[in-house]
């Protein structure tokens, strides 16, 4: 096949092959920093893949609503076990510091995203440890109680895969620091995510 079509069921199948492995790698190893060091580098591979993830393919919302990123769900299990998406961002778009409540892994496509890292505190509350920036051919990790935040101003269309044991909408055991309150806050499932499995 060529063109468009052939470019879709290239993608279909470069995420089913990367998807298989990750799943092999937790099978095998279970949910760990080394594991999940191991599922980062499964998914750069794919990040790399720049031929199957052109903006034209995964735009970020149009610049003048009322968001500035949305998710596009890549692959599932029908148990919504490993979820796979693409997060595109144009402009700004920050959120609070958060958990997981399931293992994440971010790498990046194209474009910056700025990640704020934390540690909690013995007080119930948190403390910002550092900064990382997840940009083309890098990722982060996170076990499922560790916090993030991303904090990204993307002056061009921004593209990373965000990897997750569970689907987002499963989550709901999430939560978020809320620090004008200083309390944790249940974290809102996401509704800006657009279906973009394809069957090859
Ligand atoms: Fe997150």
């Amino acid at each position: 096949m060529t063109g468009q079509g052939g470019r879709a069921a290239a993608r279909v199948a470069a995420i089913a092959e990367v998807v298989g492995r990750v799943r092999a790698i937790e099978g095998r190893q279970g949910v760990s920093r080394e594991s999940l060091e191991a599922i980062r580098a499964v998914l750069l591979e794919l990040a790399a893949r720049h031929d199957l993830f052109q903006p034209e393919y995964f735009p970020p919302p149009t610049p003048g609503g009322p968001r500035q990123s949305c998710l596009y769900r890549l692959s599932e299990d029908d148990d919504h076990r490993f979820a796979l998406y693409a997060n595109a961002a144009l402009g700004r778009h920050a959120n609070a510091a958060h958990d997981h409540a399931t293992w994440a892994v971010i790498v990046g496509v194209y474009g910056e995203e700025l990640n704020r890292l934390y540690r909690r505190t013995d007080d119930g509350g948190i403390e910002e440890t550092g900064t990382a920036i997840v940009g083309p051919g890098t990722g982060l990790t996170f076990l499922p109680d560790e916090l993030h935040s991303l904090d990204i101003d993307a002056r061009t269309p921004m593209l990373n895969f965000h990897m997750y044991g569970l689907a987002l909408e499963q989550l709901s055991a999430r939560r978020y620091y809320s620090a004008g309150e200083r309390t944790w806050r249940h974290f809102p499932a996401r509704t800006d995510i657009r279906e973009a499995r394809l069957r090859a």
